[in-house]
């Protein structure tokens, strides 16, 4: 059952159907090339086996998390004699294939990095005219998961090499999923990036500013996609997503509540889920958060909708998005809560589910994800909901729509 808004043109390269998940490096590890002085934090092939070891030994896997990604900072800075890429012979000293082995051998899916431009956003060896040599080196490696970055290129004209990469990738039989940068280097100059294009081209794509390892960030990058809500959301669904960038739940930015708040919301907007924090570290109850089942399936439900801003009240700003299961009268749908407020103490907001658009004579059965031991209660949509929610929190909510009484009594017949 898939629900095609609108374009139905799109990559069709069987990948990403429901957004993708899994761990990357960047916003934790960034380019630390120093493993005499930082062996646990250097960018380094020790690195990525041990998280492939946390992701399945702590349960990411069996979650749903199931890429292990390299960012910028692995490869040498020079190509080879073949005009081949080559990481970095210090850190990488068993080379690429030997580590996509080892991730695939539990289990997992292998993601790298590359930049359409002449070098990389670090300073690495770029694609610019070696695309296809890349996609090949890339297949070659056993790489499922591309991203492309599009540092020292001209905006105006990036699209191009993204869509001939796209070609070379596809020639290669491998399937990969492509991630693409080329929209957030529009944005950012105030260029609207042709979403047709990237649907076709791609199976993700970074809209808009890397994020920081803190709330405001959160907050921005949330704001953006919902001021642009109306010109992205359409483009979002089974193999082609809107990616607001990773998850820095668990890091050094985000309080329990915020990480919750920002949980909540990329579930809601369908974005890939990549984590981007140390595994072997990180404090039970960020983890917690991140492995929310219910969380996650509302992020991974099969009609890809991506959800939208409703309404901001009294300080919190309210989502929802369509999910299944569907029946005669509505969808059901998830509802989140990121406040703004600041006052220190649980704020109780006060809500309908009409008041968000959302209705069915049949009624709703409400279940909050957050607080699993709160009771399931059944609502009609002009029912007050009642959510405390701390300052800069975030909740999430799930209201599954009830068979009409009409076609439970026929099919009781
Ligand atoms: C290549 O593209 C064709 C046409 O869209 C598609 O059917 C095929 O699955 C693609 N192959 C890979 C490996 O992505
Ligand atoms: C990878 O390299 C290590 C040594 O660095 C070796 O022990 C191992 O057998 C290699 N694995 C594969 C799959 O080639
Ligand atoms: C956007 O891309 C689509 C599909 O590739 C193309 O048909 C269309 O002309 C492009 N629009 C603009 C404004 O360039």
């Amino acid at each position: 059952m898939v629900c095609i808004l609108g374009n139905v043109l799109g990559l069709d390269n069987g990948l990403g159907l429901t957004p993708p998940m899994g761990w990357m490096h960047w916003q934790r590890f960034r380019c630390v090339i120093d493993c005499e002085n930082y062996p646990d934090e250097c960018i380094s092939e020790t690195l990525f086996r041990s998280m492939a070891d946390r992701m399945v030994e702590d349960g990411y896997l069996d979650a749903g998390y199931e890429y292990v990604m390299i960012d910028d900072c692995w490869a040498s800075k020079k190509r080879n004699g073949n005009g081949r890429l080559e990481a970095d012979p210090q850190r990488f000293p068993s080379g690429i294939k030997n580590l996509s082995d080892y991730i695939h051998g539990k289990g997992l899916k292998f993601g790298i990095y590359g930049d359409y431009g002449t070098y990389t956003c670090a300073g690495y060896p770029g694609s610019k005219d070696h695309l296809q040599i890349d996609a090949d080196t890339f297949a070659e490696w056993g790489v499922d998961y591309l991203k492309l970055d599009g540092c020292h290129i001209d905006y105006r004209n990036i699209e191009i090499g993204y869509i001939e990469m796209q070609k070379y990738l596809n020639k290669t039989g491998r399937p990969i999923m492509f991630s693409c940068s080329w929209p957030d280097y529009q944005e950012e100059q105030g260029v609207k990036a042709n979403y047709s294009a990237l649907q076709e081209t791609c199976n993700l794509w970074r809209n808009w500013k890397d994020i920081e390892d803190e709330w405001a960030s959160v907050t921005g990058i949330v704001d953006w996609f919902a001021e642009n809500q109306d010109r992205l959301a359409p483009f979002a669904g089974p193999g082609h997503w809107n990616d607001p960038d990773m998850l820095i739940i668990g890091d050094y930015g985000l309080s329990y509540e915020q990480s919750k708040a920002q949980m909540a919301i990329w579930a809601i907007m369908a974005a890939p889920l990549i984590m981007s924090v140390d595994l072997r570290t990180i404090e039970p109850k960020f983890r917690d958060i991140l492995l929310n089942k219910d969380v996650i399936a509302v992020n991974q439900d099969r009609l890809g909708i991506q959800g939208r801003f409703v309404i901001r009240k009294e300080r919190i700003d309210i989502w929802t998005k369509p999910v299944l299961p569907k029946e005669e009268n509505t969808n059901s749908y998830a509802i989140a809560l990121m406040s703004r407020r600041v006052d220190g103490y649980s704020y109780r907001l006060n809500f309908t589910l009409s008041q968000l658009g959302i209705k069915s004579p049949d009624g709703f059965i409400l279940k909050d994800l957050y607080h699993p031991n709160i009771p399931l209660k059944e609502i009609d949509d002009e029912e007050h909901i009642v959510v405390r929610i701390k300052p800069s929190g975030g909740e999430i909510l799930l209201a599954t729509a009830k068979p009409s009484s009409a076609s439970v009594t026929v099919e009781g017949v």
